[in-house]
Order: C-alpha cells, then sequence, then structure tokens
C-alpha cells in the first residue's frame, strides 16, 4: 500500500517541537494582555464573500490562493487564509462596537492559502494576530507596531527590522491610483502578462510584481508619497514621531504597498535576517473603510499578524522541557503493583510521574528510559523498600537523597519538584 502523508504545504507539529509553539502562544498571550487585548475565536471557514468583500477581489490572495469549495447544501465556502475579514464580520454580527468604544482582539489559529510551498511558506500556515476597531489615532498605529516589537523581543528573536510606509487615506489613493494608471498605460508592453491584467483591475498590485522585467518600469513610476493629502500627511507623521518617542526604531520603505487591498494610511512589516527569502514575520496595517465596505458603520481599524512558523524559525533554539519529574522504577516483577500505586499517589499529588514498568521490562531497560524522560528525580522500588517502607528520591543531576514513607512521598515529592523548578 502507498504510504499516507500529510498534504503538501501541511506540517505535523510533533511533541517536543509543540513546546516552542506554546511558548510563542503564551507570551502573546502574556504581552497582549498587558496591552488590554483579548482573545477572539472566529470559524475556520466562513461564507466566501467575507474573504471576497474583506481581503477584496483582486489580491492575490483572492484569486489564485483560496481553498474555495460548495459543500454538500450548495454554500459558497472558504478556509480563511486570514483572520482580518472574520474578526470583522463577527464584530458586525455581534454589534460589538456598540457605544462606539475602542476594541482590541488577539486571535491565533491555522490559515489557508495555495502558495507555492517552500521554507517558511505553507499552504497550512499559523498566525497570531491582533485587531482594534474603533480607534483613528495615530497613537494607535504606534501601540499595537511597539506591541509586536516587544513581543517579538521578548520571544528572543535575533536580527529585527521595522520597515513603515503609508498608503495615504481614500483621497490619496484615488490621485495615486490616477497616477500610476497613466504612468503603467506609457510602458504597458515591458510589463509581464500578470502586471498587464493588475493594471487595469488593482494598479498597486504592480508595484509588488518581483520580475525583474517589471522592476525596472516599477522603479520609474510615481511614489505614493508624492500623492499624499495633507491630512494623510499628518497622520504617518504622528506615527512616526510616536515611535520616536518611545524609542522604536523604523526604517521607511517607501515602495511597500503589502498584499492585501483593504490599508490605509500606515502599513508595516517587521522582517529578521535569521530568515531566507520569505523573511516578513508580521505585517500589518490601518484598515479605516474595510468595516463599511464590508455592511457596518464607518469603524476605523488597525492591525497585524504574524507567521508562526517564520517566528520559530528565527527563533534560538531551546531544550525540549522533561516529560516527568519523577520516573519511578521497579526492581523486578514482585515490585510492579507497588510502583504503579506510587506513581498513581504522585500524579494525584500534581507530580508529573512516569513509569516504564509494563510487565517483561527489566531493570536495566526501566533506567534507560528513566535517563531519556529527562525527569529530575529517580526512585527504586524494590521488596527491600516496600518490606521496609522507605523509598528513596534520588535527584539526578547532584545525587542528593532523600528518603520517605509511602505516605509522605507525594507531598515531599510536590514540593521537591516545585522548588527545582523555581531553582
Ligand atoms: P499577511 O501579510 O498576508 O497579512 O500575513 C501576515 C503574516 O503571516 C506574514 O508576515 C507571514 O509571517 C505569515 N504568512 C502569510 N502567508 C504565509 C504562508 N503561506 N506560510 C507561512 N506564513 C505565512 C495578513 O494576513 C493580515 N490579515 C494582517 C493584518 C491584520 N492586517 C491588519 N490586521
Amino acid at each position: 500500500m502507498k504510504e499516507i502523508r500529510a498534504i503538501r504545504g501541511t506540517q505535523d507539529i510533533l511533541p517536543g517541537e509543540v513546546e516552542r509553539w506554546q511558548r510563542v502562544e503564551a507570551s502573546a498571550r502574556d504581552v497582549f494582555a498587558r496591552y488590554g487585548f483579548r482573545e477572539i475565536r472566529t470559524p475556520i471557514f466562513e461564507d466566501s464573500e467575507v474573504f471576497v468583500k474583506g481581503t477584496g477581489d483582486t489580491t492575490d490572495v483572492v484569486e489564485k490562493e483560496m481553498y474555495r469549495f460548495e459543500d454538500l447544501g450548495g454554500n459558497d465556502i472558504t478556509l480563511r487564509p486570514e483572520g482580518t475579514p472574520p474578526v470583522v464580520r463577527a464584530y458586525l454580527q455581534h454589534r460589538l462596537g456598540q457605544g462606539r468604544s475602542i476594541e482590541r482582539y488577539f486571535y491565533s489559529g491555522p490559515m489557508f492559502r495555495y502558495e507555492r510551498p517552500q521554507k517558511g511558506r505553507y499552504r497550512q500556515f499559523h498566525q497570531i494576530g491582533v485587531e482594534v476597531l474603533g480607534a483613528e489615532s495615530p497613537r494607535v498605529d504606534a501601540e499595537v507596531i511597539t506591541m509586536a516589537m516587544q513581543w517579538l523581543a521578548e520571544l528572543g528573536v535575533s536580527s529585527l527590522a521595522l520597515k513603515l510606509n503609508t498608503l495615504g487615506d481614500e483621497e490619496t489613493r484615488v490621485a495615486y491610483r490616477a497616477a500610476l494608471v497613466a504612468a503603467q498605460a506609457a510602458r504597458l508592453d515591458e510589463l509581464c502578462s500578470d502586471c498587464r491584467r493588475r493594471h487595469l483591475t488593482n494598479p498597486l498590485r504592480v508595484l509588488d510584481c518581483k520580475k525583474p522585467g517589471c522592476q525596472a518600469v516599477i522603479a520609474a513610476m510615481p511614489m505614493i508619497q508624492d500623492s499624499l493629502t495633507p491630512a494623510a500627511s499628518r497622520h504617518f507623521e504622528r506615527v512616526r514621531e510616536t515611535l520616536l518617542d518611545w524609542n522604536v526604531e523604523a526604517e521607511i520603505d517607501a515602495r511597500m504597498v503589502r498584499g492585501l487591498d483593504y490599508y490605509r494610511q500606515t502599513v508595516f512589516e517587521i522582517t529578521s535576517s535569521a530568515l531566507g527569502a520569505q523573511d516578513s514575520l508580521l505585517g500589518g496595517g490601518r484598515y479605516d473603510g474595510l468595516v463599511e465596505r464590508m455592511g457596518g458603520e464607518d469603524v476605523p481599524g488597525v492591525g497585524f499578524a504574524s507567521g508562526v512558523e517564520r517566528i520559530l524559525l528565527a527563533m534560538p533554539d531551546e531544550v525540549a522541557p522533561a516529560v516527568a519529574d519523577v520516573f519511578v522504577i521497579a526492581f523486578d516483577e514482585r515490585s510492579v503493583d507497588t510502583t504503579h500505586r506510587l506513581v498513581h499517589d504522585l500524579r494525584r499529588a500534581g507530580v508529573r510521574a512516569l513509569t516504564h514498568a509494563y510487565g517483561g521490562r527489566s531493570k536495566r531497560a526501566q533506567t534507560k528510559a528513566a535517563r531519556r524522560s529527562e525527569a529530575s528525580w529517580q526512585l527504586v522500588v524494590g521488596p527491600d523498600e516496600i518490606a521496609a517502607d522507605r523509598y528513596t528520591l534520588k535527584h539526578m543531576a547532584d545525587g542528593r537523597e532523600e528518603v520517605v514513607s509511602g505516605s509522605e512521598l507525594p507531598a515531599i515529592a510536590a514540593q521537591l519538584v516545585r522548588v527545582t523548578a523555581t531553582s
């Protein structure tokens, strides 16, 4: 029979590796809570309309990367390629912004894009992201950016760089679009076929093309900065001043447009040189107008999402924690029942206890397993220990011993384990 394997572009996250994921998630919860964010969980699949309207029907994500299908009831379904439109959908559906409050949400979970898999790029990947709805102040842009930088720094991600740009407001966009269309029309025959199509549907997307022929044309195109309205300029200035004030270093990347259509004003990306070609750890920006386009009122928004797989690639390696605190070894077959009883008592007392005394395993084999488990304490249960009701807990690193009775064991082990964990 052919071996059954995980689908291309998806990955199993195995024990040993999953602990690093948990650390990234726990750190996000910790840092984001300091900034007043609460978790939101939306479904993994949505009506395709959420993304066609939200992400934008002329983006690469919607045009070529969606896992979109008709379900058995004839509904047009899409596995979420990103988290922002579902959060806005939930915000509207549950009327979460009533009274025009500032809402702060974070989310964590799998996203799906039919992209060409490579290192750091998958078809099922995981994002941790945040959205702030109801705040138009540039200070909030600076706040989410600062929070993202702080989180990644606390995780020990090395060589972080923050890239910042503005796409201007709606008025800027209309003016810039016209300038781009004119510039592209003059050199249309030099553009690739994708870009000739984008020129008509979404001229801004041409700026993202990586093909060398298009790059030459792009370099000569007008800059968005030349079309900024005074209000849009002021917004961006305030973001930059606030970041400067908070000692967050940013590099202006005037050509950065980001791949999704809803962005207005501030856009940003955080990269790490510890990564290869897929160096974007996190990206986001302001999306004033999206809530309205999705059927709500004119509520401003700003947020970001990070790629967990990429963060893990850029994070220092750590030793996986031991799977047990105490490993209990049965000296012989006669000691197996007591061994299991003690393991059970330890677990009930909150100690992570493990044994391999499942019959037919020699003391030597069990000792080997104990070493592999990296448990900090070992306990050997034999006929002598059982007869005397004296058990010796041995600390594997420093050889220290604690002799206890069977009834004392759980409480004393619990205490020792806690001390070891905090020392
Ligand atoms: P995005 O730039 O499309 O933005 O994705 C954010 C991050 O997700 C990227 O920086 C990258 O780390 C990760 N990512 C994207 N695609 C893949 C992939 N195929 N494999 C691995 N990682 C990937 C958004 O999704 C917006 N919703 C962010 C946002 C939130 N903007 C405002 N609020």
